[in-house]
């Protein structure tokens, strides 16, 4: 009942698939923005909180009136969002009551191996896992999702994934906005059949059926915390924004047009030295950014649309803000976020490559590292504990390249010195025949861990590598 439309197969090297809804669309900014419910610990001691996740199945209301059948942490889709604070041990038990196994990974976390959801480390059903996370790391917008071997595109589809906020006592201390004015805003596309299902293409669908999504997979309706095209009625105020691209291929360049201004305070690895002013944000698969928004440049009454520029027609919009009320408010954007301190290039170790590239895989087309799909018996790198490294990424086509474990500072892109300070990222985006150098520490924990790209359908596709840290 979904029908497959957008570009064919260029030589080996697929664009996204899009799937067009069946399913009734409601007009957009009808709907209201859910907020993802808190996580609360079912137990805190004087070191850690313990909290548990469920994963299970449920129906739930996307598109009015339909039952949309998804698979969630708490049932829910998103699940919950765990806020923690840096340096506290957060101990997460992740239930699997699907039918499936799981592997659950903590985005961004700084992570014993234990505990990162190597993509082999399978919560089989009915089964549960402790995931401890020391969280010794800056606050940051972090998301959780699953990450199990050749199934993390359908397992995310059906809608495993949530945030988890770390906040620290340097970000408290400044006069960001908060409260209800911090607000989460995980975006991802979807597709819906006219029953209300989120279809997922099959891989053994005959010949040429994994080839025709191994591009990616693309939805017609964009979600924002899980529902579709929402509203926000806001104060004539700053908010703070954090915008996750939670999609499995779709890559958003967002802004508030004509004229609006996104003033960017953090990224992927936590706040920026200073805050940025911006008419466009661009976010591929993983990414995140933090932004203050300043709803008092509007009137009260106004409409204030937040659009994808990389797109036209229904997949140009993702949500729209009503300013609703004057308001008090006390916040401040400080011209001095924190202190990122720029890694030295003449202090790394080594210079590693990795290419990103089309290949064979098991006799048909899948995504390599450096010639070599994902295998779990291999390692490919091993840095040493505390070293500086540079590792060099080339691409065919464009990839958003996550790596685990370690934050890090993009060097250059296409040759070039990027413009700005330095900022901690735990991904990039690499665009079309592009070279991007990135430089990164390791540090806290020996162990595997992977780095891959986070266009989910090239990942299952074996685009993944792993590194141990020695
Ligand atoms: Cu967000 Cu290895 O993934
Ligand atoms: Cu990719």
């Amino acid at each position: 009942t979904l029908s497959v439309a957008g570009c064919s197969l260029i030589g080996s090297t697929p664009a996204p698939r899009l799937l067009a809804s069946s399913a009734p669309l409601p007009t957009p900014y009808t709907v209201p923005l859910p907020i993802p419910a808190l996580a609360k610990p079912y137990r805190s001691d004087a070191s850690a909180d313990y909290y548990e996740l469920v994963q299970r199945a449920a129906e739930v209301e996307i598109l009015p009136g339909l039952r949309t059948p998804i698979w969630g942490y708490g049932g829910q889709f998103p699940g919950p969002t765990i806020r923690a604070r840096a340096g506290r041990r957060t101990v997460v038990r992740v239930a699997n009551g699907l039918g499936a196994p799981t592997v659950t990974h903590l985005h961004g976390g700084h992570t014993p191996p234990e505990s990162d959801g190597y993509p082999t480390d399978l919560v089989q059903p009915g089964a549960r896992r402790d995931y401890v996370f020391p969280l010794e790391q800056r606050a940051a917008t972090l998301w959780y999702h699953d990450h199990r071997m050749d199934y993390t595109g359908p397992q995310v589809w059906r809608g495993l994934a949530g945030f988890f906020l770390v906040g620290d006592a340097e970000e408290s201390a400044l006069p960001l906005p908060s409260g209800e004015r911090d607000v989460p805003l995980m975006i991802c596309d979807r597709s819906f059949a006219a029953d209300g299902t989120m279809p997922y293409p099959a891989r053994d669908g005959g010949p040429g059926a994994r080839e025709a999504f191994m591009g990616g997979v693309l939805g017609d309706v964009i979600l924002v915390n899980g529902a579709p095209w929402p509203r926000l009625g806001v104060d004539r105020a700053r908010y703070r924004l954090r915008l996750l691209n939670g999609s499995n291929a779709r890559t958003y360049e967002l802004a508030l047009p004509p004229g609006g201004t996104l003033t960017q305070i953090g990224s992927d690895g936590g706040l920026l030295a200073a805050p940025r002013t911006l008419e466009r944000v661009r976010l591929a698969p993983g990414e995140r950014a933090d932004v203050v928004v300043d709803f008092a440049a509007y009137r009260v009454g106004d409409h204030v649309e937040l659009r994808n520029l990389l797109e036209e027609g229904a997949q140009a919009r993702v949500m729209r803000f009503t300013v609703e009320r004057d308001a008090r408010d006390d916040s401040a954007i400080p011209a001095t976020l924190s202190r990122v301190e720029p890694l030295d290039p003449a202090k790394a170790t080594v210079t590693r490559d990795f290419q990103f590239t089309s290949g064979d895989l098991h006799g048909h087309t899948g995504w390599m590292i450096n010639g070599k799909p994902f295998d779990a018996r291999r390692v490919d790198a091993k840095p040493r504990l505390g070293d500086i490294e540079i590792w060099r990424l080339t691409s065919d086509v464009a990839h958003p390249v996550h790596l685990h474990l370690a934050g890090f500072q993009v060097l250059s892109v296409g040759g070039e010195r990027p413009s700005g300070p330095a900022e901690w990222k735990d991904t990039v985006e690499l665009r079309e025949a592009q070279t991007v150098e990135i430089i990164t520490r390791f540090t806290g924990y020996r162990g595997r861990y992977v780095l891959h790209c986070h266009n989910l359908e090239h990942e299952d596709m074996a685009m993944m590598s792993t590194f141990e840290v020695v």
